[in-house]
């Protein structure tokens, strides 16, 4: 069984800059959910963002597609206003029986003209005090 595996999915690389964050704590590598877990895993890092109030459709499909016993899953990501995609990845999860951590790492991402330079150096040092706390 894997200890850690982190999975994300990004448009602007938001989230991949969180995940990527999370792979120097964790010291293993972060890849997009065009990769399939291959094994059975304690906690997956899950990232997702929101488009237009919603996930993308690729991380709905990419989490009815798990066909691993993940453990726990912990989610991570950004949006420009809304608060995060934690309650929409927590039902889809819940649908396959994963259970989901309450904890999530939620920050803005820079957006027309919000959020300028986000995630930034802060976002990322409070990430990295969030993955030592739930791993
Ligand atoms: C096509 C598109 C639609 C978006 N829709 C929303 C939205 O409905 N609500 C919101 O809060 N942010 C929205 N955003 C902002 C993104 O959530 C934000 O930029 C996020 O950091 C993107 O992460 P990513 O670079 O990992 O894809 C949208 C961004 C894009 C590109």
């Amino acid at each position: 069984m894997m200890k850690y595996a982190i999975r994300y999915y990004t448009k602007s690389n938001h989230t991949k800059q969180l995940a990527d964050c999370i792979a120097e704590v964790l010291d293993i590598e972060a890849l997009d959910i065009t990769h399939p877990l291959v094994e059975d895993v304690e906690v997956l890092f899950f990232g997702s963002s929101v488009y237009g109030n919603s996930v993308d459709p690729e991380v709905r499909d990419y989490i009815f597609a798990i066909d691993v016993n993940v453990s726990r899953m912990v989610c991570f990501g950004t949006a420009g206003v809304m608060e995060s995609s934690y309650d929409e990845v927590r039902s889809l999860a819940d649908l396959k029986d994963i259970p989901v951590d309450e904890r999530e790492f939620h920050c803005k991402g820079e957006f027309v003209s919000m959020n300028r330079g986000k995630p930034d150096e802060s976002d990322l040092d409070e990430l990295r005090s969030f993955v030592r706390n739930v791993m």
